[in-house]
């Protein structure tokens, strides 16, 4: 399936546990202020672990200005038009990495607990096998303990750990740690089913 096509059902509601309704819908131009908005909103200590400088005006217009979905897709969940939460579906178009989608997700603290992250996360995994990749997958501090267990949740098994691997924005080293899903394996078994 095309990506565009992949991207058909959205925007698409969502509705969360405590029946919170939210929209989601990838990331267009006119999103720059919503977007700074929305990383300004990330507690700073979270904010380290982001690997581009996103409170930076200039770093998010480039963003919104130059955006290649095929490339990045953000996945935004949006609610009374603020972004609360984003979800991104990162591909690499050559290389060793080309068959494999590399996925993260930031939920705003007051919006946390719901099921959002969960929801955005499987709606990205969902376009990443429908568009024909083949695996998917995850990096974490080792600290992101929360994050971690949700992946885990959605299927996604532990791949490396390595130990004071990578260091935050602040140069603090942490350890690393990657999961993955591999997509093709799940559409076997739904074969079976
Ligand atoms: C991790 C994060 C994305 C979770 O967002 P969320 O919308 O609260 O997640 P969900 O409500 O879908 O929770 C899914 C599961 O994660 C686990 N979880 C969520 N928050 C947790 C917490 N603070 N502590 C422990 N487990 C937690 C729970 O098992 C939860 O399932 P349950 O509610 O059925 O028990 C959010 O806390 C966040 O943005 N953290 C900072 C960024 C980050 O770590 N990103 C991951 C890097 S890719």
């Amino acid at each position: 399936m095309s990506l565009e096509h992949a991207l058909q059902k959205f925007p698409k509601d969502l509705l969360l546990k405590d029946g919170l309704h939210c929209k989601s819908r990838p990331l267009r131009k006119d999103d720059e202020k919503s977007l700074h908005d929305f990383f300004l909103a990330v507690p700073s200590e979270e904010r380290m672990f982001i690997k581009h400088r996103v409170t930076e005006p200039a770093v998010i217009r480039d963003w919104c200005q130059n955006i290649d979905l095929g490339r990045n897709l953000p996945l935004l969940a949006i609610h009374k038009s603020a972004i609360v939460g984003v979800a991104t579906l990162h591909q690499q178009l050559s290389g060793w990495k080309r068959h494999i989608g590399r996925v993260s997700v930031l939920v705003l603290p007051n919006y946390r607990g719901r099921g959002l992250a969960t929801a955005l996360i499987s709606e990205i995994t969902d376009i990443a096998r429908n568009i024909g990749l083949e695996k998917v997958e995850a990096e974490f501090i080792g600290g992101q303990e929360a994050a971690i267990k949700m992946f885990a949740m959605l299927g996604y098994s532990n791949l490396l750990r390595l130990d004071n691997y990578v260091k935050d924005m602040q140069a603090v080293t942490h350890d690393y740690v990657l999961m993955g899903l591999d997509l093709r394996i799940d559409e076997e078994y739904a074969g079976m089913g």
